[in-house]
C-alpha cells in the first residue's frame, strides 16, 4: 500500500530517506528551506556524494513518486506521514545539540495540520525531545491531538546510505505509550516490504528509541577509541596494533570490525554525538555515568596530534616543509569534511609553518570551502611533487592502489606516514622507503 510522505530535510539523511521511502512504492515530497538544494534534487542531482543515491534519486522522479518543495503548505496538505531528517548539530561553543531546526519544523509545520498526522523523527536527539515536540505539536495544531510524534532513529553510514535504508539491520520505533495512537500502524504500513523480509522491528517508548541511537553511536565512538588507546601502548612497547585487533576480533564477543587504529572517528556524527550524549546525560543528573565518553574524545583528538608529531619527526621540523595530504573526507566514499581527522591534522601542520598539498577524490569543494588556505592538488601524484613527506590520512581505494615507484620520482623525500593503516610495511620498506603507521612498529 501507498503511504503519501513528507520528508523534511534534503541533507544525507533525509535526500536519502525520501529517495528510499518512493523507492519502497511510496509518494513522497522532500521538503527543505534551501532553494538552491531543493533545485537540484528535483533535477536528479545529488548535492553530495553519496554511491547509487543518484540512480535511486532519478528512478523515483521519473515515475513521478518523488517530487520536492520549499512549501509546508503542500507538504502538510498532501501528506499524511511526515519525517523529520534535520540536522542536530553540537552548539557553538558547547557539547550539547541544537535542536533550532528540528524545533523550527515542528513551530512551522504543526500550525497548518488540520487533519490526523504522524510525525516520526529521524534526527538523532538528546532524549525527551520527542516527548516535547508531541506536547509542542499538539499546542500548535488545529486538529490537536490529532498529531502524534513517534520515534523512528536512523542507524545508515555514509557511503552505504542507501543500502542501509533499503536493508537496514533493524528498524527502532519509540511511540508515546499512553497516546495509543496510530503511529505504529502508520510504521508498519511504510516499512511493509522491509518487515516482509524478517528485518527485526523493536516497538518501544520514546525515551528507548531516543538512547538507543545515542548509545549506538557512543558504542562505536568506544570502540574505535579503544584501539586507538591500545595503539598507543603499542606504540610504546614496539607492539603491532593491526595484528593485534585481527587477534582479538576473531572473538565473536568483540568482532573484528570498527578495530581499525588510526587517526580516529570524524564526521557529522559520532563526534558531536557523544558531546551531545554527555550534555544530556548531565541535564538529567546522571553525568557521572557517561564520564568516560570524555576520554573517548581525548584519545579521539590524540591520535590527531600524534599525526602531527609523526609529520613533524619525518620532517626534522615543519617549519618550510613540504608535507603531501591524501584524503580530506572523513572516511572514503564519502565527501563530507564535518569534523574531518585529515583536514584538522592538515589544518594544524599548516599552522606549524609547513606548506601543505592536499588531494581528495570526492571531496576537494567541501574542502576548499572549509580550510581556503591549504593548497589543493588535481591528483594524488602533484600532491606529492616535491613532498619531504606523504602522509595518507583517508583511506581512499586509489590510495591503497598506489605503488612506491608511482611517488619515487616525485617525492623530496621517501617517507610515508599512514594515518588509516591501510597501505602495506612491506611493500613500501620493500622499495626503500620510510614507512610509519599508527600503532605499528
Ligand atoms: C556513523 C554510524 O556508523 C551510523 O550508524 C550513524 O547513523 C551515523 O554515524 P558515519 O558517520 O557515516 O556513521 O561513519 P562511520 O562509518 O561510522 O565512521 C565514522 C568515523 O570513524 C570515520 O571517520 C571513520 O574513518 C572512523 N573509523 C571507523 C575508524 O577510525 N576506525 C574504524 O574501525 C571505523
Amino acid at each position: 500500500m501507498s503511504t503519501r510522505i513528507a520528508v523534511f530535510g534534503t541533507g544525507y539523511l533525509g535526500a536519502t530517506h525520501a529517495a528510499c521511502m518512493a523507492e519502497l512504492g511510496h509518494e513522497v515530497l522532500g521538503v527543505d528551506v534551501d532553494a538552491a538544494k531543493l533545485e537540484k534534487l528535483a533535477a536528479g542531482e545529488v548535492p553530495f556524494y553519496e554511491p547509487g543515491l543518484g540512480e535511486v534519486l532519478r528512478r523515483n522522479i521519473d515515475r513521478g513518486r518523488l517530487k520536492f518543495t520549499s512549501s509546508y503548505e503542500e507538504a502538510a496538505e498532501f501528506a499524511d506521514v511526515f519525517f523529520l531528517g534535520v540536522g542536530t548539530p553540537q552548539k557553538k561553543g558547547e557539547f550539547a545539540a541544537d535542536m533550532v531546526y528540528v524545533d523550527a519544523v515542528i513551530e512551522t509545520l504543526a500550525p497548518l495540520l488540520t487533519k490526523p498526522a504522524v510525525i516520526f523523527g529521524k534526527s538523532t536527539v538528546p532524549v525527551g525531545t520527542a516527548e516535547r515536540l508531541g506536547k509542542r505539536a499538539r499546542e500548535l495544531a488545529p486538529v490537536g491531538d490529532g498529531v502524534e510524534v513517534a520515534w523512528n532513529p536512523e542507524f545508515l553510514r555514509e557511503g552505504f546510505a542507501v543500502q542501509d535504508t533499503l536493508h537496514p539491520d533493524r528498524l527502532v520505533l519509540g511511540v508515546d505509550r499512553g497516546r495509543h495512537g496510530r503511529a505504529e500502524s502508520a510504521a508498519r504500513e511504510v516499512y511493509a516490504d522491509l518487515l516482509d523480509e524478517g528485518i527485526p522491528f523493536l516497538v518501544t517508548d520514546l525515551a528507548t528509541s531516543e538512547l538507543v541511537k545515542a548509545s549506538a553511536n557512543a558504542f562505536l565512538a568506544t570502540k574505535i577509541s579503544f584501539i586507538n588507546a591500545i595503539s598507543e601502548v603499542c606504540e610504546a612497547a614496539g607492539a603491532d596494533v593491526t595484528v593485534l585487533a585481527d587477534a582479538i576480533g576473531y572473538d565473536v564477543r568483540i568482532g573484528r570490525r570498527f578495530l581499525n587504529a588510526g587517526i580516529g572517528f570524524g564526521g557529522g556524527c559520532l563526534p558531536k554525538d557523544i558531546r551531545a550524549f554527555m550534555a544530556r546525560a548531565g541535564e538529567l543528573g546522571a553525568d557521572q555515568a557517561l564520564t568516560f565518553l570524555r576520554e573517548v574524545d581525548n584519545i579521539n583528538m590524540r591520535r590527531r596530534t600524534r599525526m602531527v608529531e609523526l609529520a613533524r619527526e619525518a620532517c626534522g621540523s615543519l617549519l618550510g616543509a613540504r608535507v603531501a595530504v591524501l584524503g580530506a573526507a572523513f572516511k572514503p566514499d564519502s565527501d563530507d569534511v564535518r569534523d574531518s581527522p585529515a583536514l584538522n591534522v592538515a589544518g594544524q601542520i599548516q599552522l606549524q609553518g609547513a606548506a601543505v598539498n592536499v588531494y581528495d577524490p570526492k571531496a576537494m569543494d567541501n574542502s576548499r570551502a572549509l580550510f581556503p588556505t591549504l593548497t589543493y592538488s588535481a591528483n594524488a601524484l602533484e600532491a606529492c611533487e616535491g613532498a619531504d613527506v606523504v602522509l595518507v590520512l583517508t583511506e581512499w581505494p586509489e590510495f591503497l592502489k598506489l605503488q612506491p615507484s608511482d611517488l619515487d620520482a616525485v617525492v623530496r623525500k621517501k617517507v610515508i606516514v599512514d594515518g588509516r593503516n591501510c597501505l602495506s610495511p612491506d611493500e613500501w620498506r620493500g622499495a626503500g622507503w620510510n614507512y610509519r603507521g599508527l600503532g605499528r612498529p
